[in-house]
């Protein structure tokens, strides 16, 4: 990337966005890296935005004003969220990736990164190390967007050479940003409960194993990713990436090694049937093979940190 190119972030107040403007600001410059979500937060930061992803005039103008070469598209609506409201679920997370992908069509960007889930997976894929091709029927509005979105990445890269990039996010799990929405949100949630009142309800049931990711393993990939030489990135759709899959009674657990009494009790709602539709744990060769992701956080690791550092806070 050349000195006057930038990067452009866009939702950027979401769960990963926040930390990834972070941690590209340290590595390029804060002036390198443009964040951007739908509205301008109360006290936008430096080189904040405010686009909508559906609004192409508007993205278009803020690429050419930047000199953006580079987009992080994370705008989305996630898994229990999409299921409230099924066609603007749809529209935010298929017109949006649309919308980044025909820029790079147009020759106003060189690369992208659009971000796919474990939610593409569904109730006939086999649950327990899901390989990277398989059956997939997702069953949730979260899940078929970016199972299509997938099948446009991939479009879109032998139609017309776009450089886009893609791995499938488990849950995710940070002290730095909350994230909003989704099935897998337990797992931050508890944390914060932990600490603040010693003890936690989880919408989930105790032994609900699902696929998670601790947030700098999270950045570490995607970032990683896009670093890669072209030629190594063969998977133009999505790749697995795992690092560790637990339940709701085993992080409860690891939690109760640091907060003394840590009394976890259970409440499933709606987001069970979410869960019970999605695997249990990844394989992700592929992504270790052709681009060297290695993750560096397993359960008991991220659970000493992020009460570390919520603490801290
Ligand atoms: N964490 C997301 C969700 O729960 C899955 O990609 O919706």
């Amino acid at each position: 990337m050349d000195q006057k190119d930038r990067i452009l972030v866009i939702g950027a107040l979401g769960q990963v966005g926040q930390e990834l403007v972070e941690t590209l600001r340290l590595r390029y410059g804060t002036e390198r890296v443009i964040g951007s979500d739908i509205r301008l937060p109360e006290n936008p930061p430096e080189l904040f935005e405010a686009v909508d992803v559906l609004d192409t005039e508007r993205l278009l103008a803020i690429v050419r004003k930047y000199n953006i070469r580079y987009i992080y598209h994370l705008a989305a609506l996630l898994s229990a969220t999409a299921e409230q409201k099924i066609k603007g679920g749809w529209r935010l997370n298929m017109q949006g990736l649309f919308n980044v992908l025909d820029l790079a069509v147009e020759g106003h960007i060189d690369k992208i990164f659009w971000p796919s889930s474990i939610a593409v997976f569904g109730p006939s894929t086999p649950r327990v190390d899901t390989p990277q091709t398989t059956v997939m029927d997702p069953n949730t509005v979260y899940g078929i967007s970016k199972l299509a979105g997938e099948r446009w990445c991939d479009y879109y890269h032998a139609r017309f050479g776009v450089d886009v990039r893609s791995i499938r996010y488990p849950g995710l799990i940070g002290y730095k940003s909350l994230p909003g929405g989704g099935t897998t949100d337990y797992a931050v949630d508890i944390f914060h409960a932990a600490l603040q009142q010693g003890s936690y309800t989880s919408f989930l049931g105790p032994d609900t194993r699902l696929p998670m990711m601790y947030m700098p393993d999270a950045i570490k990939a995607t970032i990683g990713i896009m670093d890669a030489e072209a030629a190594s990135v063969k998977i133009r759709s999505s790749y697995n990436i795992a690092s560790m899959s637990f339940t709701p009674a085993e992080i409860g657990a690891e939690i109760g090694q640091h907060v003394p009494g840590f009394q976890l009790d259970y409440a499933p709602d709606h987001r069970q049937a979410i869960a019970d539709s999605w695997p249990q744990s990844i394989v992700d060769q592929d992504a270790r093979a052709d681009w060297g992701w290695q993750e560096s956080y397993d359960l008991a690791k991220m659970t000493a940190d992020m009460l570390l550092n919520l603490k801290k806070q």
